[in-house]
């Protein structure tokens, strides 16, 4: 449990540090940001959350459980049968029973008591500023990454002298009370968001739009998702946030269904008028050519790192089966894998395989995240590995190091997660080498060095 844990951080970490480096280290028009958790809250009355950041709920009258009124069809219910003696059955979501051909009316969990009429809840956390514990005190945990760019947007435009278009990116964690959490990390109440906000010249929006919602759907499958366990889903005229003209969701085929990875925005000028107005401070940008100050237009890709954490091993997972075993594998883009390389002594009490095994481990980690393992025969060693996604294993063996009959070859043995192939190189080149087959150059290495073994 502990190694799926390690691994889940490690493959998110990575998952967050491509999308940083691809949307921020890798763009002249990004700027990097790691704003506040905890804002004024008036940030939240200016940005509509306050009174718009709500789910429709209900209660039932006898068991007290409260759901989602939008999400009450979408759930499997519970149900007394009165055609077959009061019998109790679960049905699934929208389905009526097929004893008695009755749809769902009472509460989904007991199946007895009355719903009532939906009322609005507030998603955001509440908690208090400072030692007193009253109403002019509360503020709010964020529910968004995005709120903090706004609010920081007049202060880099002047300290980065950023011209537009351009944008600012962040990763942080948001919160949300969410009433529903459940499908394992899917929806928590605590998760991180990689947002961008992108500001362009109002006219230019709708183009800009179009190039985002393109270029964030083919990062995905640059990273491994297949592409047909990848949509792009419009938004409906009324399921448009208060503040959007147009979103267009990135979906993937989850094994619960199709849900949202990745959300791309046209959020207008709604955000920076809003909070000029509720903070009294202008945000705009002086365009030189036209010498006219301008509100500029804001597209958001906002993508959840959990979620497309949990997308990305999803489509890693693969079960095959060699020499009549079932082996597990994790596919893993070689970015992703949270181990890049374990090494692998052939024989544990060989003390001159244990501590080279133990000296190229060490320096391997220097580069890339890396470890030893001894416990258990090379079989199961391997085995271990792919099912972490390991991309390469080095192993040590008898002929690395030498003994009584041969010198030692000081060459050690790479294996490939995927292929299972085997290439036999010099220690003295093993990073270099390495280095190579991470960017996915195996045939370079096999035309220098060769296929041991399949
Ligand atoms: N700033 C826009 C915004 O926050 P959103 O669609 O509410 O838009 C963006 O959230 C992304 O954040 C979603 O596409 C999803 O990946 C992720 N997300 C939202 N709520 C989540 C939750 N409760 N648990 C995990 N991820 C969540």
């Amino acid at each position: 449990m502990l190694g799926l844990r390690a691994a889940w951080r490690g493959t998110q970490n990575n998952v967050k540090r491509v999308w940083w480096r691809d949307s921020v280290q890798n763009r002249a028009d990004m700027v990097g940001l790691d704003s506040s958790i905890l804002m004024h809250p008036r940030v939240w009355q200016a940005s509509g959350h306050l009174d718009h950041f709500t789910d429709p709920m209900v209660d039932c009258r006898a068991c007290k459980r409260r759901f989602r009124a939008d999400k009450l069809d979408e759930d499997p219910w519970v149900h007394f049968c009165e055609a077959t003696k009061g019998n109790k059955f679960t049905i699934p979501g929208g389905e009526a029973c097929k004893h008695c051909g009755k749809k769902r009316t009472l509460c989904p969990a007991c199946g007895k008591g009355e719903l009532t009429e939906p009322r609005q809840f507030n998603l955001m956390f509440k908690t208090f500023m400072g030692p007193v514990e009253e109403d002019a005190a509360v503020t709010y945990l964020r529910p968004e990454t995005a709120q903090g760019i706004f609010v920081n947007f007049d202060n880099v435009l002047q300290s980065m002298r950023m011209k537009l278009p351009f944008g600012i990116a962040q990763i942080g964690k948001s919160f949300r009370n969410e009433i529903t959490p459940g499908n394992f990390t899917f929806r928590s109440r605590e998760f991180e968001q990689m947002e961008i906000e992108f500001f362009v010249m109002p006219g230019t929006d709708e183009e800009w739009h179009q190039r985002w919602i393109d270029e964030r759907f083919a990062w995905y499958p640059r990273y491994g998702i297949r592409k047909e366990n990848l949509r792009l889903r419009e938004h409906e005229k009324d399921e448009l946030a208060h503040y959007a003209k147009r979103t267009a969701d990135i979906e993937y085929l989850f094994p619960m269904g199709w849900s949202e990875l990745e959300g791309i925005a046209n959020r207008t000028d709604f955000d920076l008028k809003q909070h000029a107005q509720f903070s009294g401070k202008a945000l705009e940008y002086f365009d030189e050519e036209t010498k006219q100050k301008i509100v500029p237009f804001v597209i958001e890709p906002s993508a959840g790192a959990d979620r497309g954490t949990l997308a990305f091993l999803v489509d890693a997972y693969h079960e095959e089966e060699v020499k009549g075993e079932k082996r597990v594998v994790l596919n893993f883009h070689p970015e992703l894998a949270p181990i890049k390389v374990a090494v692998l002594p052939l024989l544990k009490k060989n003390e001159r395989i244990v501590e080279t095994a133990k000296k190229l481990t060490a320096e391997l980690r220097t580069r890339w995240y890396c470890v030893y393992d001894d416990t258990a025969s090379i079989g199961r060693l391997y085995r271990r590995q792919d099912e972490v996604g390991t991309p390469f294993c080095v192993t040590v063996d008898v002929q690395t190091v030498g003994d009584d009959k041969a010198s030692a070859d000081e060459k050690v043995t790479i294996r490939d997660r995927n292929t299972m192939d085997q290439v036999r190189v010099p220690m003295s080149s093993l990073a270099e080498i390495i280095a190579k087959l991470m960017d996915g150059a195996w045939p370079d290495v096999f035309r220098d060095h060769g296929i041991t073994k399949h």
